[in-house]
């Protein structure tokens, strides 16, 4: 299992969620942050005007996968927040020891495998 994380801009979540939907992921979080990244936020477009602040706000959506399916859900996310403007945002990729379903006490990655098939392959 892997935990996916990645801070993007806010106008781009729903395609984001809508790519991810379209992958079956089982759940995600999502929270809001201040970040900046390599132009410290001082160069960045923010609603059409140079902000001039060191922290911009972002999205982070977090997910917890399968392996199998870290691949297609990084590549979701990538297509779904891009616009190739700076800030775009940054995607990172943990390890996950356990997941839980508290109502059922169910252990491991079953819980967190997608439950419809994707269209193409496995
Ligand atoms: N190394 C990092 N560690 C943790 N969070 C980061 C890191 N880099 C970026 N972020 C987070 O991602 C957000 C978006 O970063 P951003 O897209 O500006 O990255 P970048 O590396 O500067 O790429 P770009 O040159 O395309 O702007 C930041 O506001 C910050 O919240
Ligand atoms: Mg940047």
């Amino acid at each position: 299992m892997k935990k996916i994380e990645a801070i993007i801009r806010a106008e781009r979540l729903q395609s984001v969620q809508d790519a991810l939907d379209e992958l079956g992921v089982s759940g995600l979080t999502v929270t809001e942050v201040m970040g900046c990244g390599r132009q410290k936020g001082y160069t960045e477009q923010y609603r059409g005007s140079r902000a001039n602040i060191s922290l911009l706000p972002k999205l982070k959506v977090e997910s917890v996968v399968s392996d199998p399916l870290v691949d297609r859900v990084v590549d979701a996310i990538v297509g779904g927040a891009y616009t190739g403007e700076t800030g775009d945002g940054r995607v990172f990729v943990y390890d996950v020891e356990q997941a839980i379903r508290i109502r059922t006490g169910e252990r491991g990655e079953e819980t967190v495998r997608h439950e419809t098939p994707v269209g193409w392959g496995y």
